[in-house]
């Protein structure tokens, strides 16, 4: 491992990773658009980094019609675009050697059966002791016919000690409301022990979002407070500046809620109001994760509407170019209800967050792309410097920045320098970009990491995903029955529209400007 890696300040004090095992991860899909982005450039960096076991392959299956040398070429595009460390020629032949190729459909048994026949030619040509981490880089709908071919074909080896082990990487959406995401589980539980499945949310990879349990718990000043008696609301916000793209065919079927908030918000909830684990294990910390879905109080049809505002960007501008509105997106339906935004008003009911309201927005076609946590304390009381009702004292805000610029900072109350007594609100601030220097590793190369070490903390159990999707379906029902014809609009590169002012605007909060 490099110094850097190795040398981890935030890992100070946490257990030990376990190590990624010699393995050869298959990608089915491994010529898409996830591969080319995200994991073919993850698994660079991480042999730049020496992250990554000698023994080690690459085994991309999809139908474009490629081999070894054109998906080492295609790799290369794709490292050089988009990866965090910028291809080094020197590293590269050590690295493309890596790579192969096999064309093949995933719905014919033939694909597998050649498969099979690559793995054992790679496997002993690499050291590699039979481990596969297969990964679903493909279509939901693909996931039955995969998963069942690769039993058939007899590469799915069965838990056991001293066996080489076979483990799978599916992506969301796993389904898309609670009985689909059932049926996708019951799928893979059939064919794979749960131990062996790993569902990604990538937001759970990234290094800020790691770090909510790190500040929480790595320092003594901030559990104390953690709680109903000290803390007046949380803020939750994920938006971005991009529009529906290339992505119309899943997003308009799918939808704010179902894309960003079942999935990933919910687990930045779990992280900032889980109770603390007794140890840094997977079933612990997910143990905890998964009480604070138990309590979330159940969304109604007699609460929806004070619970939850949806709309959908109309036409305006982004940097200073017009956008079109999304039902005039390629791909899009001209009279589609779907959301492009959601803000939310919900409640964990636990004896530590009895009353606090979680306020959650993401949407997309937002002013700028930030992620944020906001947690606000209580104010101090209408007394000394908070005496006067028509000012009164900005409270302290610990804020939790998730991306583009990953930090935190704390908003606290001082005295203007002089002679009268004036108070003014400061901010303390991180930075992990000045604090850390280099940029922090992208998720997804934490996340294939952690497949090879076995480590499942950062990933989503079964359990999990349904929790959240039966939290998800009572809106989709109230929804559902309330057959909207018309959603509010709110111009793109704009915050949202003014029902989701109103949804937060209680006892003066109001969104936080970012
Ligand atoms: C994906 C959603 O899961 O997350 C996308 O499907 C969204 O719609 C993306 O754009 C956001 O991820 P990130 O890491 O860019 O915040």
């Amino acid at each position: 491992m490099s110094d850097s890696a190795s040398h981890n300040p935030l890992r100070t004090g946490l257990e030990e990773a376990q190590v990624a095992q010699p393995c050869t991860l298959v990608i089915f899909g491994g010529g898409g658009d996830l591969s080319r982005r995200k994991l073919l450039p993850a698994i660079y960096n991480q042999v730049i980094d020496g992250a990554l076991p000698a023994n080690f392959a690459v085994l991309g299956v999809a139908r474009e019609e490629l081999d070894d040398a054109s998906y080492r070429e295609f790799a290369r595009e794709g490292i050089e675009r988009f990866s965090r460390q910028s291809l080094d020629p020197r590293h590269w032949p050590d690295f493309e050697r890596v790579l192969h190729f096999e064309q093949g459909a995933f719905d014919d048994a033939d694909t597998y059966a050649r498969l099979k026949k690559r793995l054992e030619e790679i496997e002993p040509a690499f050291g590699i002791p039979g481990n596969r981490v297969f990964y679903l880089a493909i279509p939901p709908a693909l996931i039955e016919t995969c998963v069942q071919h690769l039993n058939a074909a007899g590469l799915v080896q069965p838990v056991g000690v001293d066996v080489p082990f076979s483990r799978i990487i599916v992506e969301k959406p796993i389904g898309r409301d609670l009985q689909s995401a059932r049926q996708v589980n019951n799928i893979l539980g059939s064919n794979f022990d749960e131990s062996q499945i790993f569902r990604i949310d990538h937001y759970l990879g990234k290094e800020t979002v790691q770090n909510i349990l790190a500040m929480r718990f790595g320092n003594s000043i901030f559990e104390p407070l953690w709680n109903a008696k000290h803390i007046d609301h949380v803020q939750i916000t994920v938006a971005e500046e991009e529009g529906v793209g290339t992505r119309a065919g899943y997003y308009d079927r799918a939808g704010a809620l179902r894309d960003m908030v079942q999935n990933h918000i919910l687990q930045l909830l779990t992280l900032i109001a889980m109770e603390p684990p007794w140890a840094m294990k997977a079933d612990v910390i997910r143990d905890h994760r998964q009480d604070v879905l138990n309590c979330m109080r159940p969304i109604t049809p007699d609460t929806i509407d004070s619970s939850v505002v949806r709309a959908q960007y109309g036409p305006g501008f982004h940097h200073g170019e017009d956008v079109p509105g999304y039902r005039r997106e390629s791909g899009v339906a001209q009279d589609s209800t779907t959301e492009t935004y959601v803000a939310l008003k919900v409640y964990v009911d636990n004896w530590r967050w009895a009353g606090v309201p979680f306020y959650i927005r993401t949407g997309k076609r937002m002013p700028k792309r930030v992620s944020e946590i906001a947690v606000y304390f209580k104010s101090v009381p209408p007394i000394l410097f908070n005496a006067d009702a028509d000012h009164p004292l900005e409270p302290n805000v610990l804020a939790l920045n998730i991306q583009p610029n990953e930090g935190l900072s704390l908003r606290i109350a001082t005295k203007l320098p002089g002679p009268k007594v004036r108070i003014y609100p400061v901010k303390m601030d991180f930075r992990y970009g000045s604090t850390f220097g280099d940029q922090s590793p992208e998720a997804y190369e934490r996340l294939l990491l952690d497949v090879m070490a076995g480590d499942a903390t950062l990933f989503m159990r079964r359990d999990t995903v349904e929790a959240s999707w039966m939290f998800i379906e009572d809106i989709l029902e109230s929804w559902g029955s309330s057959h909207t014809r018309w959603l509010p609009e709110y111009s793109a590169g704009t915050w949202g529209p003014l029902e989701a002012d109103r949804l937060i605007e209680s006892k003066r909060r109001k969104w936080r400007l970012l």
